[in-house]
């Protein structure tokens, strides 16, 4: 079964605090989403493989440790896009590989417009990256391609994930674990009234997490 791992570190809380904010500007926002993605990504990488070396210091021999796994960031574009940049600081050897979906209004189901994975698979673990989890339906969408691509190992660190979203990556991934910041309360439903939020939005959540990391809300 998939571990859903949520993370309560003080510094996570702090940041996501200031991420929900209504006060937070796109410069912010995007660093706060850098930010986060690099401390969720090192707990997501914790049972990564490591072979011995050796290596000298300038005092002596020691004992060393090398990586042993090829790592491909798999960003959900575009709201994804705002968490490669501080992961592959840590991890500079990583292999990026976008996946653009949007979800579509109506059915809130993915659509899928871009897509350059190469025939083989390159890389033995893929972290997907994105910040909201929200029906859950980019998220099954992208592990399924990325099984069918013949990816072994799937991770997904999201930011923000609502039970109906983590429900259903769960359910139809039980070997993906999942990685956040939060599992908030609930999904926006059907707007009933002018004025009411679209559906299949977070709440509380942070809004449109696309939208604040590039200024189009
Ligand atoms: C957002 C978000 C996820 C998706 C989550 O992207 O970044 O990819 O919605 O929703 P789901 O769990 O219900 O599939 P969006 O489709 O708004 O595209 P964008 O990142 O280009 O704004
Ligand atoms: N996508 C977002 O950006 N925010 C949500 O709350 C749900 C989907």
């Amino acid at each position: 079964m998939a571990q859903v791992f949520v993370s309560d570190h003080p510094l996570i809380r702090h940041k996501v605090t200031l991420l929900r904010s209504v006060e937070t500007g796109p410069k912010k926002f995007r660093e706060l989403i850098r930010e986060v993605a690099i401390l969720l990504a090192y707990e997501a990488t914790a049972d990564l493989g490591v072979k011995e070396i050796p290596v000298q210091t300038p005092m002596a021999g020691a004992n060393g440790y090398e990586l042993t796994d090829k790592i491909g960031l798999v960003p959900i574009l575009r709201a994804g896009l705002g968490m490669v940049e501080g992961i592959w600081e840590m991890m500079p050897t990583a292999e990026v590989w976008h996946i653009g979906l949007y979800r579509d209004h109506q059915t809130l189901e993915p659509v899928q417009y871009y897509n350059k994975l190469p025939v083989h698979p390159t890389v033995q673990v893929c972290l997907i990256l994105d910040p909201m989890l929200a029906t859950g339906g980019s998220a099954v969408a992208t592990v399924d391609i990325l099984k069918h691509w013949g990816a072994q190992r799937i991770k997904f660190v999201g930011i923000i994930g609502a039970p109906e979203g983590v429900e259903r990556l769960t359910q139809a991934h039980p070997d993906v674990d999942i990685y956040l910041a939060a599992i908030d309360d609930h999904l926006t439903p059907e707007p009933s009234a002018p004025g009411d939020p679209p559906e299949g939005y977070i709440v509380p959540g942070l809004g449109d997490a696309g939208d604040r990391q590039f200024g189009t809300g």
